[in-house]
């Protein structure tokens, strides 16, 4: 995979360029999971990584390898969820799993959407950071107190 960010939307003229939001871990993110809130609190850090390096106009490379560094541990982190799922049968795998197939090829489109200007890049990656916590609070809350209730809380 290649992730190439165009030097021209990087660097427009400091006076128009956007900043974009990054997004704050709360204790109330807690899905009560051991393993999967110490991947949330990681997730959360490696997307304010990319932000910070794109509003801090870094170079491309770094830009390019904070990003494959997020779609790689949400990898990580969604086959961890969905191997828990497969485990102990949970009831809304197909739907779960396809809002991470979802996200993780919106992830992908990032660089198009910044190559395409400020405005669809700040609205993409300000979608991200909702859909990271909107995910977290709604379906993954859901799925740890499901765990939870089997007994599956530490790892
Ligand atoms: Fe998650
Ligand atoms: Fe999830």
């Amino acid at each position: 995979m290649t992730h190439s960010i165009q030097a021209r939307t990087m660097k427009p003229g400091a006076h128009e360029r956007p900043r974009w939001d990054g997004v704050t871990w709360q204790d109330s993110y807690g899905v009560g999971h051991g393993g999967i809130d110490a991947d949330h609190r990681r997730l959360f850090e490696l997307f304010n990584a990319f932000v910070d390096a794109v509003n801090e106009n870094r170079g491309d490379a770094e830009i390019e390898g904070v990003l494959v560094e997020l779609l790689a541990y949400c990898d990580t982190h969604f086959d961890r969820e969905e191997r828990l799922m497969r485990e102990y049968g949970y009831p809304d795998y197909a739907a779960h799993k396809a809002m991470h197939d979802s996200f993780v090829r919106q992830l992908h489109d990032v660089n198009n959407a910044l190559d395409a200007g400020g405005e669809q890049g700040a609205f993409v990656l300000g979608f991200l950071g909702k859909w990271l916590s909107g995910h977290i609070l709604g379906v993954d809350m859901k799925l740890g107190a499901w765990l939870g209730g089997r007994g599956a809380g530490a790892a």
